[in-house]
């Protein structure tokens, strides 16, 4: 498996964007997979959601804008197989700035490119914020996938309606041809609430297999965990939070591998079969 770029976004402000970003990379990593972490978002909830200040020497503006290269500006983090490139206030600005540059929605693939290259990371999963500005367009152009967090309320539809909408346009424009729903989680998920389960039922109906099994349940560790700087699994490596989010990691890299070996065989079944070697008595020329 090569480096897959995955951007967590959905229009929608407050749905678990962040909380799913900054989880699921620390449960990929106790999985044993090197993850890099970007914060693209102004309000850098990401950056101290695992424990890092905003630097603006050191953030994601720098490469958008300056050098051009994600490989500078990238920060360990105190966990282990874990990178990241912070956020920081003036990204806010940051979509004026990148709006006058040539080629500005590929800014991110393009900082991106060596690193991609490399191979130094499984995953490279991007937070993005809650529109579907420049910023959010640049991480949608950069990746190979989306993964939609859906909060269990009403009105959970119209957010995917847009951004299955926004896939098109990236398709059609040629922008991101290959862009795919890597997939839709539900998140906090209330069992008791009838309303989250009809809202879990909607969205099956309408992208059935796309949405992971694991729901990611409402708890108050999960909204605890940020305040002190650490994912729920340095936080509370026993909550129901993070057993969740650990099981929403198998699941993606399960999905990863399958979808790899689907690409393996239409590779194979479109390369015509080897010539039949030659037998050793003709090669020899006897
Ligand atoms: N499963 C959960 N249980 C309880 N609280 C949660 C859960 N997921 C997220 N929260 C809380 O809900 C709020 C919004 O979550 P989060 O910041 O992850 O959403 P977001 O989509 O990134 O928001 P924004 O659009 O502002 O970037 C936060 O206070 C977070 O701690
Ligand atoms: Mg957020």
């Amino acid at each position: 498996m090569g480096t897959r770029i995955i951007a967590i976004a959905n229009q929608k402000g407050g749905v678990g964007k962040t909380t799913t970003t900054v989880n699921l990379a620390a449960c990929l990593t106790v999985l044993k997979k090197n993850v890099l972490l970007i914060d693209l978002d102004p309000q850098a909830n990401a950056t101290s959601g695992v424990g890092l200040e905003k630097t603006p020497e050191m953030s994601i503006y720098k490469a958008l804008l300056e050098d051009g290269r994600a490989r500078d500006v990238i920060q360990a983090t105190e966990y282990k197989r874990l990178d990241m490139i912070a956020s920081e206030l003036d990204l806010a600005g940051a979509e004026v700035d990148i709006a006058r540059t040539d080629n500005y929605l590929h800014r991110l693939r393009n900082a991106l490119a060596d690193l991609k290259n490399a191979g130094l990371y499984d995953f490279i999963l991007i937070d993005c914020p809650p529109s579907l500005g420049i910023l959010t367009m640049n991480a949608l152009t950069a990746a190979h996938s989306v993964l939609i967090p859906i909060q269990c309320e009403y009105y959970a539809l119209e957010g995917l309606t847009i951004m299955t909408e926004i896939i098109r346009k990236l398709h059609q424009s040629g922008a991101n041809p290959e862009l795919d729903i890597e997939g839709i989680v539900m998140t906090m998920y209330d069992m008791r609430t009838n309303l989250s389960q009809a809202v879990v039922q909607e969205v099956s109906q309408h992208f059935g297999d796309k949405i992971y099994e694991t729901l990611i349940p409402r708890t108050v560790r999960l909204s605890e965990a940020p305040s002190f700087g650490k994912p729920i699994i340095a936080y509370d490596s026993r909550s129901t939070g993070a057993v969740a989010y650990l099981q929403l990691a198998k699941e993606v890299i399960a999905r990863c591998k399958a979808e790899d070996a689907r690409a393996a065989a239409e590779e194979s079944a479109s390369t015509p079969p080897p010539a039949p070697a030659l037998s050793p008595e003709v090669s020899s020329g006897v």
